[in-house]
């Protein structure tokens, strides 16, 4: 039996340390599917299409992936792909509470579902999609942080695109 994992998130935007996730996620699982979901506290930068577009670019070349999107309870999705676990990543001590409070109610939800967490690579411990955001809004460099796609949406949004690439 092929076994399945919903690696879920706001993903705005994808960055190296989810995809660290997914690669390492892969040693576990036959077939990890990225799901676009709504986190209702938070505003995004990215529309779900642009979202979209920048996972399925920066997963091509890992095969076993698949991108989607749902808008809903994630219990029910991962119920509905026939999912065996959640995956999450686990970066700092800081997520920990966060993470063991959405997966105690989870579980609650649906007590058939597991959450798995995985260790984030240490490079990517201190990095989220907001620091990375605010690092590009000021014209940091995040080039090592994002995949090229990202780091060119990036720029377009905040106005430091090269106008001749
Ligand atoms: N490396 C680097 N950064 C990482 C990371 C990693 N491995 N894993 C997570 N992050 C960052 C993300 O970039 C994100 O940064 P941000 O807060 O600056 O945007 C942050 O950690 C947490 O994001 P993420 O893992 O994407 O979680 P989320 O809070 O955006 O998503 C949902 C939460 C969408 C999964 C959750 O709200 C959900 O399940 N929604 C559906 C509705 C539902 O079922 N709710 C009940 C659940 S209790």
């Amino acid at each position: 039996m092929k076994k399945i994992a919903i690696y879920p998130g706001s993903f705005d935007p994808v960055t190296n340390g989810h995809l660290d996730i997914i690669e390492r996620g892969l040693n576990i699982f036959d077939r990890i599917i990225v799901t676009i979901m709504r986190n209702p506290s938070k505003k995004t930068l990215f529309t779900v299409e642009e979202r979209m577009e920048m996972l399925g670019n920066s997963l091509a070349e890992i095969p076993n992936v698949e991108v989607d999107v749902f808008h809903g309870l994630l219990v029910d999705y991962a119920a509905k792909r026939k999912a065996d676990a959640i995956l999450r990543g686990m970066r700092a001590v800081s997520d920990f509470e966060y993470e063991f409070q959405m997966a105690l109610m989870n579980r609650k939800l649906n007590r058939d579902i597991q959450t798995v967490f995985l260790m984030t690579g240490l490079r990517w411990i201190f990095t989220s999609s907001s620091i990375i955001k605010q690092a590009a809004e000021f014209g940091g460099d995040i080039e090592d942080m994002v995949s090229p796609m990202v780091c060119r949406k990036l720029k377009e949004k905040f106005g430091f695109a090269d106008p001749s690439a």
